[in-house]
C-alpha cells in the first residue's frame, strides 16, 4: 500500500528544522569542495566572489525555496504544481530531480574516499610517509576499480536505509553533538596548520585577494559552489521545507544555516591552504587537494592518530546528512508523484543512482580515456549539476517567488512565526526580482560567450 495518504512527516522541533537543514548544507562541499575549486581558482579573489553570491543570491533563494516548499507541502515537483497549477513552472522541479540524481553521483564517490580514508587512519597508513607518498596514495585508491567502487556502494546503501526510515529520525541528535565537535576538530587543524613552517603563503592565497585572476569560469564556478554548498537550486530546501511546521521562524532558519554553512567552509580553507604550501603541494591539485593534504597535517600533530580517525569519521558523517537530503528530493517526488510507497522509491532511486555512481568512480580509473568537452564523467556530472542546473534552477526559484508568488504571499508566510521587516521585505522582494535572476544570467551568458566580460 502506498504511504502517501498517511498525514504528512513534520520536523518535531525548532531545533530539528535548523539541524536538518544545516546538516543538508555542511558536507563534501565545504570541506572537500570548497577547498580544492578555491584551489583551482586562484585563492582570495575567488573566495570574497563567492561570498558575495552567497549574501545576494543564496540567503534569498534559501529563504524562497522555504517558502515555497512550506506553503504547499509537496516535493520539488509537486509544488509548483499546487502553487501554480497547469502552468510549466513544475518543469523546475523536474530540473531539480535530475541535478539530484548527477549530484549524488558523484557525492556517493567522494564519501566512499571518505570511508578508506578512516580505515587508512585506523591502520595508521600516514605515518612515516612522505608527501609525495601521501599524494601516490590517494591516486592508487581513486584508480583501483573495485575498492572505491565498492565503498560508494556501501555510502549509498547507509543513505537508502535512513531515507527509508525517514529522514528526520536520528539527524537532530547528530546535529547537536557531532557538528559542533566537527567544528573542534577543524579549529584543532586550524591552529596545527596555521603554525607549520611557510603557513603565511597559505593565508595570503586565502585571503589576500588579487581579482586580475578572476575569470569567467572562476565566477561561474563560485556562483554553482554558493549553490552547491547552501543546497540550493534543486528543491532540497522546498522538499524540506515541505516538512516545517507553521510555528518555524523561516528567517532565522536561513540565517543559522548559511552562517554555519560559510563558517565551516572558511575553517576548512584555513585548516588546508597553510598546509598545501607548506608541504609545497599544489593549490590545484584537484578534487584530491584534502586527501593528500590533511594525512601531511595529521602525522605531524600530538594525537594525529586519534584526530584524523575522527575528522574522516565526521567527513563521512557530514556527507551522509547531505546525501540523504539529495535522496530525498527524489523520493519524495516518486512517492507523491506517482504513488508510491516511501520504501520502494527509495529502493529504486538508490539503485539508479548508485549504478551512475559507479561509472563516476571507474572514470577514474579504467574509464579515464573516455572524456566529453576534456571533462571525465566524474568531473561531467559535477560540472552540469553544480555549474549549470543549480542555476539555472535557482534563477527560476527566484522569478517564482519574485513575480508570481509575489510580494502580499511571501509576506505571509513569514509572517507565520516570524516576522520581516517592512524594509527587509522589500530588500528581498528586489533581491528576488533583479538582482539573482540578472546576476545569474549574466554569469551563465558570460560563460556561453553570448556576453563577454573576462
Ligand atoms: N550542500 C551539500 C554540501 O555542501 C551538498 C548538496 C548539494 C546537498 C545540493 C543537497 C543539494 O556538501
Amino acid at each position: 500500500m502506498s504511504d502517501n495518504n498517511q498525514a504528512r512527516d513534520t520536523f518535531s522541533s525548532k531545533f530539528g528544522v535548523i539541524a536538518a537543514a544545516a546538516g543538508s548544507a555542511v558536507g563534501l562541499g565545504n570541506i572537500w569542495k570548497f577547498p580544492y575549486i578555491t584551489g583551482v581558482h586562484g585563492g582570495a579573489a575567488f573566495l570574497f566572489v563567492y561570498l558575495g553570491f552567497i549574501l545576494a543570491i543564496g540567503i534569498p533563494i534559501m529563504l524562497s525555496e522555504l517558502i515555497i516548499g512550506r506553503s504547499s507541502k509537496r516535493n520539488a515537483f509537486g509544488a509548483f504544481k499546487v502553487l501554480a497549477p497547469g502552468t510549466p513552472w513544475r518543469y523546475i522541479g523536474i530540473l531539480g530531480v535530475g541535478a539530484a540524481f548527477l549530484i549524488l553521483s558523484f557525492y556517493g564517490v567522494v564519501a566512499g574516499w571518505s570511508i578508506q580514508y578512516i580505515s587508512l587512519s585506523i591502520q595508521n597508513g600516514f605515518t612515516n610517509k612522505s608527501p609525495e607518498q601521501i599524494t601516490s596514495l590517494f591516486s592508487t585508491l581513486i584508480e583501483s576499480p573495485i575498492k572505491p567502487v565498492a565503498l560508494q556502494l556501501v555510502f549509498m546503501f547507509a543513505t537508502g536505509a535512513i531515507v527509508i526510515v525517514g529522514v528526520k529520525k536520528g539527524i537532530e541528535k547528530y546535529t547537536k553533538i557531532l557538528m559542533p565537535m566537527l567544528v573542534v576538530i577543524l579549529i584543532g587543524l586550524c591552529i596545527k596548520s596555521v603554525s607549520l613552517d611557510g603557513a603565511k603563503a597559505g593565508l595570503d592565497f586565502l585571503f589576500k585577494p588579487d581579482f586580475s585572476k578572476l575569470n569567467g569560469d572562476a565566477i561561474l564556478s563560485a556562483l554553482g559552489h554558493a549553490f552547491f554548498t547552501l543546497s540550493l537550486g534543486m528543491g532540497t530546501l522546498i522538499t524540506y521545507g515541505s516538512y516545517i511546521n507553521k510555528e518555524n521562524n523561516l528567517v532565522r532558519t536561513v540565517i543559522s544555516v548559511t552562517v554555519a554553512d560559510t563558517v565551516i567552509a572558511i575553517l576548512a580553507g584555513i585548516a588546508i591552504f597553510p598546509a598545501v604550501f607548506a608541504f609545497g603541494i599544489a593549490p590545484t591539485e584537484g578534487p584530491g587537494l584534502i586527501f593528500v593534504t590533511l594525512p601531511n597535517v595529521f602525522h605531524q600533530m600530538p594525537g594525529g592518530f586519534a584526530f584524523s580517525i575522527l575528522f574522516f569519521v565526521l567527513l563521512t558523517i557530514a556527507a551522509l546528512t547531505s546525501s540523504i537530503s539529495i535522496l530525498e528530493v527524489v523520493v519524495a517526488y516518486f512517492k507523491e508523484e506517482f504513488n508510491m510507497g516511501r520504501k520502494s522509491s527509495t529502493v529504486l532511486a538508490t539503485i539508479l543512482i548508485s549504478m551512475l555512481g559507479i561509472l563516476c568512480s571507474l572514470s577514474m580509473g579504467i574509464l579515464s580515456p573516455y572524456t566529453l568537452f576534456g571533462l571525465s564523467f566524474f568531473d561531467l556530472m559535477d560540472w552540469i549539476s553544480a555549474n549549470l542546473m543549480l542555476p539555472v534552477g535557482g534563477l527560476f526559484i527566484a522569478v517564482f517567488t519574485g513575480w508570481f508568488y509575489g510580494r502580499k504571499k511571501v509576506q505571509a508566510e513569514v509572517a507565520n512565526g516570524g516576522n520581516l521587516s517592512g524594509a527587509m521585505l522589500s530588500l528581498f522582494m528586489f533581491l528576488v526580482k533583479f538582482i539573482a535572476p540578472i546576476a545569474i544570467a549574466i554569469v551563465l551568458l558570460n560563460k556561453i560567450g553570448l556576453l563577454k566580460f573576462s
